[in-house]
């Protein structure tokens, strides 16, 4: 509940306020009394001021005051292990209340998977005073087939007078102990668990997100697990929770002990044939708040409460591990063809006509646009659900959507997570979807059962309670009542982790100020910043920098002159901090006694408050985590309502373990700076080990302007991402793909390469889909025996056969970049864009010319790509002649496989794979499955790295003579063109063979 004191405080800053808001109101509705609007003060948005735990060098040591437990009662069968811990001496109580008795279950549950569990005893599924993670929301996978008795795993485990139980999860076959927490205490209490598990030097770890970091994640990062509103820091805790970790270990050929690991970084000129790796999966299945702590040897669990509940995958290759982890949590979803065409959002188009214009100047320019989005623009005073009546009204709308759509084009609205609350006072202010809502039970409570209120776009608003099913009955019939009104495609789900801009219930008694502004300055307000110049612009443009730089100097020493006078004492050399500390039996939930080094600092600041409560009692501390998860399956749940049979178009911000079957992610608030672009491959690789891989960032950058180079490097290097979209704030320089013609250019390039292989990305997902592949993939997966490649996130694979190596930095013309087996004579590539064999280098590492414009792409060789052709949207281009490119490995080989359905049905009733293998001079393609909307010519097939002309140039498909061949001395290529009528003009209605 709001205090006392905050009422007074708002009522105070009411009248402080209300008479200089009219020009900071929220961008104008057509219907908003702006005039007269309520702005929050900047102070409900301030909390605790906390030192996190792992700054606090006088924070206590769990490890040094606690006892430990001791294992009893242990029992060993085939199948696994149970036994009792009990604590091993006088409760620490350092964070928490200590639980005396917990119980173990080990259960080796496949030949991959060790599931160990730690609970407390007395906690039972049906006991709601602890909170264990719901299989409702997050599978928990059993034992498979009743008992498993063979295993890659094994679970010993020890008791010793120092530290007590510990233990250790090993490798058979090797021995390699893969995790381990002997000589170590675990610590187990009502607000606080601790396992503390040994690293060899050096380890290479990724996952645990979501995070802006490089791939590897190094051995000095605490990862904080916490989602929040936050413009993308780097190394703090960020939108979505993803507690697992893939570990790769490297060792030399021949140490079957696996005694000498090799750690990073190592010499890039070592020869890496010598060299083998295995790696394996951690999953914490916890959705706490929580901390993982990377140190030198030693990586350190820390949760803020629920169970250990660790499920270790064997691999040992990462794509085992993936596989196996997605086995777990789920594969992703199936997506629709129409959502790998390009997407353009801005913050900022004010009203169906401006969007439109943006959608006509994409067809003036000839780029391809396939989806337009809105912001929270279109809304009615930003409810969700409800139009602005003139700016954006259902009539204009529908029509505006159905040209889209007779087109083949889409439309995406973003969709909020909190629900405005309406103020009582004003009978204008009526806003049914909240009634609705409110009326079924559907929002968060605060303690004492009245309706939780914090603050979001619209001002005041509730939150969905998703432990109730009435919430999602009740957003189910809001987004198919609205949907009846605007034919969406989609949505596009924000603010989910969850995100309130004030601390606690600050709406609580203060509704007949609705509808007020949030407590900040919106981008572009009078008196927020204005953005600055784009990054590297003093570079292109010399002149107009200089005296840019010139005016903003001699404004400086004004104002340094100005505050010289009053700068004494500006910062304060102590700080107080608020520590808590543990009562037995109870919980601080808002300020737990272990503070987490959670970017907003207190954790009320920015989300929703942790003693929100739900209608089950359960406090969102024990799920805060899962918000953004159950919106999206909510949604997930409407869309299939609304538009039925068809696939959900699902974007999400908040995301948790398990997010990828229904949803992709976008990487949220980036920056226009090429250090983002960069960051931008580390976060969509290790969303593919999230089982996440509809991803994409926003292209050009969100915050700040973005200007033509960035701008053409990035929709560049976005073109080869799952999920490809232009997003940008409000008040930002516009950065639609035709702003600058270099950037058109560049564009349709990038474009071009994309379309042709739309039809190899969509296999990728049904291989996803269906098992558990990846889609972007890290270097270091695709060439597991290369210790060199352990940190690579500069350059990726798409799928097994494309290899991008994307300029990241300004005024570059060239690019660094290792085209992996290369010098080994493992792998062979060829260029993309002439289609010439990569001659070898000398040195692992080369510099690839990369003129502003151009994108380094290679097919890596060994695989038969099928193609089409780039057309304005995918449905254009789905209707185009196929082209084979057949690309031999170092054997001389190639393989590949296309997936063909409608591109949108839930459940298509008709599929169809067909498989390609090529090989001394001749190439099967075998076809099942009954799709035939993609039965279409084929136009041509161009044969790479042929050495020398054929012996004869006459080709045969099924025996008889088709056409004549063309051998091109200098790309090494040989062209057959002109088959457009064999096979029936139907390429992929029988089993064929090329010779
Ligand atoms: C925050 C989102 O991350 C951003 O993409 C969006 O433009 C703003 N909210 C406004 O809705």
């Amino acid at each position: 509940m709001v205090s006392p004191a905050l009422v007074s405080s708002l009522l105070l800053a009411s009248c402080l306020v209300r008479a200089q808001s009219s020009t900071a109101a929220p961008r104008a509705s057509s219907t908003a009394a702006a005039a007269s609007q309520f702005t929050l003060p900047a102070s409900v948005d301030e909390g605790a001021t906390l030192l996190p735990n792992v700054y606090d060098p006088t924070a206590p040591d769990a490890q040094v005051h606690c006892p430990g437990y001791t294992a009893s009662n242990v029992k060993t069968s085939t199948s696994g292990v149970t036994a009792h811990l009990t604590l091993a001496g006088t409760a620490c109580n350092v964070y928490g209340t200590d639980v005396q008795d917990l119980d173990l279950l080990v259960e080796y549950q496949t030949n991959a998977r060790l599931h160990v569990s730690i609970r407390p005893s007395h906690v039972t599924s049906q006991n709601e005073s602890w909170y264990l993670l719901s299989t409702d929301y997050v599978p928990a996978p059993n034992q498979e087939n009743g008992q498993t008795t063979t295993s890659d795993l094994t679970f010993s485990w020890e008791n010793t007078s120092e530290s007590g139980f510990g233990f250790n999860v090993t490798r058979n076959g090797t021995g390699e102990v893969l995790f381990s927490t002997t000589g170590t205490k675990l610590v187990f209490e009502n607000q606080f668990i601790e396992l503390v598990t040994h690293q060899e030097e050096k380890y290479n770890l990724y996952g645990l997100g979501e995070v802006i970091h490089g791939l590897r994640l190094g051995n000095n990062l605490t990862r904080t697990i916490y989602a929040a509103d936050v413009g993308d820091p780097i190394d703090y805790n960020l939108y979505g929770s993803h507690p697992f970790y893939l570990q790769t270990k490297y060792f030399e050929v021949g140490d079957h002990n696996r005694t000498t690991l090799v750690t990073e970084p190592l010499d890039t000129s070592n020869a890496t044939s010598n060299y083998t790796s295995l790696s394996h999966g951690v999953y914490l299945r916890n959705a706490h708040g929580m901390e993982v702590l990377l140190r030198a040897t030693n990586v350190t669990w820390r949760t803020l409460g629920g169970s250990l509940d660790l499920y270790f995958f064997s691999g040992p290759t990462q794509p085992d591990v993936t596989q196996q982890y997605l086995n777990v949590i789920g594969e992703p979803a199936l997506q629709n063809y129409w959502g790998f065409g390009f997407h353009q959002c801005r913050w900022g188009y004010q009203n169906w006509s401006v969007t439109e214009d943006v959608v006509n100047n994409y067809e003036r320019f000839a780029i391809p646009l396939e989806v337009i989005w809105n912001d929270i623009d279109y809304m009615n005073h930003y409810r969700d659900f409800d139009n602005d009546p003139i700016r954006f009204n259902y009539s204009t709308g529908s029509a505006f959507l159905k040209r889209l759509h007779d087109r083949g084009q889409h439309y995406i609205p973003i969709i909020d997570s909190a629900i405005y609350v309406p103020n009582p006072a004003n009978a204008s202010d009526a806003y049914q979807t909240f009634n609705d809502g409110n009326d079924t039970n559907s929002f968060l409570l605060n303690p004492d059962g009245s309706l939780y209120i914090g603050d979001v776009w619209p001002g005041l608003t509730s939150f969905p309670d998703w432990s109730t099913a009435a919430a999602h009955t009740w957003w189910k019939n809001q987004l198919v009542a609205w949907h009846q009104k605007l034919p969406v495609d989609g949505a596009w789900i924000d603010m989910s982790e969850v995100s309130s801009f004030c601390v606690g219930s600050c709406g609580s008694g203060n509704i007949s100020l609705n509808p007020v502004h949030p407590p900040f300055k919106l981008p572009g307000e009078p008196g927020n910043v204005i953005y600055d110049y784009p990054e590297g612009f003093n570079l292109t443009n010399a002149t107009e920098a200089a005296s840019a730089a010139s005016a903003s100097q001699s404004q400086a020493e004004a104002t340094v002159t100005a505050s010289s006078t009053t700068a004494s004492g500006l910062t304060s050399s102590s700080t107080s901090y608020l520590r808590t500390t543990p009562t037995p039996g109870q919980r601080n939930v808002n300020h737990p006694p272990y503070v987490l080094n959670n970017v907003q600092g207190d954790l009320a600041v920015h989300a929703v408050s942790p003693n929100a409560t739900h209608h089950n009692g359960i406090q969102e501390y024990d799920v805060h985590n899962l918000f953004g998860h159950q919106i999206l399956q909510a949604t997930y749940a409407a869309l299939v309502a609304a538009i039925p049979g068809k696939r959900p178009f699902l974007i999400g911000r908040s995301t948790f373990v398990g997010s990828g079957t229904v949803a992709g992610h976008w990487g949220g608030d980036n920056m226009s700076k090429f250090y983002y672009m960069y960051f931008s491959i580390p976060q969509a690789l290790s969303f593919s080990l999230f089982g996440i891989p509809m991803f994409g960032v926003d292209t050009c950058g969100f915050n700040g302007n973005s200007d033509e180079e960035l701008c053409n490097r990035w929709m560049q290097l976005s073109a080869f991402f799952p999920f490809y979209r232009n997003h940008n704030t409000l008040s930002a320089n516009s950065q639609e793909a035709y702003v600058w013609s270099s950037v058109i250019d560049a564009t349709k390039t990038a474009m071009n390469v994309r379309f042709q292989l739309l039809p190899y990305l969509y296999t990728l997902f049904y291989n996803a889909h269906t098992k558990g592949d990846t889609v972007m993939r890290a270097l270091a997966w695709e060439f597991p025996n290369d210790p060199t490649l352990a940190d690579a996130d500069r350059q990726f694979f798409l799928g097994p056969s494309i290899l991008v190596t994307p300029v990241l930095t300004q005024g570059a013309t060239a690019v660094n970049g290792v085209f992996p087996g290369l010098v080994e004579g493992t792998a062979v590539y060829y260029d993309w864009y002439n289609k010439t064999p990569v001659s070898v280098p000398s040195t692992k590492n080369t510099t690839i010319a990369a003129p502003l414009g151009h994108i380094p792409v290679y097919i890596r060789g060994g695989v038969v790509l099928a193609t089409q052709q780039m057309a304005l949207t995918t449905r254009a281009a789905r209707n185009t002649s196929w082209s084979l490119i057949v690309a031999p490995g170092v054997d001389g080989r190639a393989s590949g496989s296309l997936y063909l359905d409608d591109g949108e049905s839930l459940a298509p009733n008709a599929t169809k794979l067909v498989t390609f293998s090529a090989a001394m001079g001749s190439l099967n393609v075998t076809v099942s499955g009954n799709y035939t909307g993609q039965d279409l010519p084929l136009a041509n097939l161009t044969i790479l790295g042929v050495p020398q002309p054929p012996p004869s140039n006459i080709v045969r498909i099924n025996g008889q003579t088709v056409a004549n061949s063309t051998y091109n001395t200098a790309s090494k290529t040989l062209f057959i063109s002109g088959l457009e009528h064999v096979l029936g003009g139907k390429v992929w209605s029988a089993n064929w063979t090329l010779s």
